[in-house]
């Protein structure tokens, strides 16, 4: 399958990289920069730099959009920083990448590419929704066309992370997950209701330590950061969460999770604003465009993951692939 990776590189954005470049199955044909964890410029130097450091110089980057489609500016938010690092990879250094952006635009790279793979293509965001409401607002046509959308974002049966209701990634921009969500484009939601169920723990990150490669210390340091961050904002859960690296695994393979068929909407008007619930306008359309993650098979799912970031880390696919 063709993937592209749509991040506000943090933390648990550099995993869903790691995870992608550990799967025999994917051809991660190329990462498109947002906004939120970190400025768009700041994602996009990271994501150049984890894929030259995990063996990948040639996935291209391309930097999208750096701010919510109804703003003109983003500051990062000091929870932000809190979580990911000022520099959003856990205040863990590791060098430039020589490589720049790709010169063309993030929404245009879509475009084509949806236009050039159809079915065989996975969008899976992992931050604001900000590129693919752009592109579906240029090109509306691709929405038939594309294989699958699935996103990390929003919370259906469970509270939201920033307020009661809302998730992180759909807060940033509610208009542009609201436009995606109500478009009719084949989307799954990966959501907090999942993503807190797939926890990591200084155990696990001990077991990349011990690879003993760059990669692997450089994903122990920086997950190390992440964890002790989550004791802080949410002592109960026992870990970090692993939001971004499980929306790429359900890419992957979608029987990691089970999902609800239904009509999605975002509130955007009102104290709700940024809540993702069911569309009460489409509840009696029998066609369901949307598919949310309800359950979890967790012990599958962190399985996977470990297996998929050690390969990753241990530069196995990229040296095969050379
Ligand atoms: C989401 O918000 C971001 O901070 C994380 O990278 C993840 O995509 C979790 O709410
Ligand atoms: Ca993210």
């Amino acid at each position: 399958m063709k993937l592209i990776l749509d991040l506000d590189t943090g933390i648990d954005d550099t995993l869903a990289i790691a995870y992608a470049l550990g799967s025999p199955e994917v051809d991660l044909i190329g990462i498109t920069g947002t906004y939120g964890n970190v400025r768009v410029e700041q994602g996009v130097r990271n994501a150049l730099a984890v894929t030259d450091l995990l063996g990948f110089p040639n996935v291209p980057v391309y930097q999208g959009l750096g701010h919510a489609s109804r703003k003109d500016s983003f500051e990062v938010q000091p929870i932000s920083a809190f979580i990911h690092g000022d520099n959003g990879i856990g205040d863990v250094s590791i060098p430039d990448s020589s490589r720049s952006a790709e010169q063309g635009s993030a929404v245009d790279f879509i475009i084509d590419a949806v236009k050039t793979y159809g079915k065989d293509l996975v969008y899976v965001p992992t931050g604001p929704m900000t590129n693919i409401d752009a592109a579906l607002k240029k090109a509306p046509e691709i929405r038939d066309s594309i294989g699958s959308i699935v996103l990390m974002g929003g919370a259906l049966t469970v509270p939201g992370n920033v307020s009661a209701w809302s998730e992180a990634n759909i807060s940033q921009d509610p208009d542009a997950a609201n436009a995606l969500f109500r478009s009719g484009a084949p989307a799954t939601m990966i959501g907090l209701d999942v993503t807190l169920q797939t926890l990591l723990t200084y155990n696990d990150t001990r077991k990349w330590r011990e690879i003993g490669t760059k990669a692997s210390i450089f994903l122990a340091d920086m997950t190390d950061y992440y964890i002790k961050a989550y004791e802080t904002t949410a002592p109960h859960l026992g870990g970090c969460g692993l939001h971004d690296p499980l929306a790429v695994g359900v890419a992957v393979d979608p029987s990691l999770v089970t999902v609800l068929p239904i009509n999605m909407q975002v509130d955007v008007e009102g104290p709700t604003r940024g809540r993702t619930i069911g569309d009460g306008e489409r509840l009696n359309d029998a066609h369901k465009t949307m598919r949310v993650a309800v359950g979890v098979d967790v012990p599958r799912f962190l399985k996977e993951f470990m297996h998929r970031t050690s390969v990753a880390v241990s530069g196995k696919r990229s040296n095969e692939a050379k």
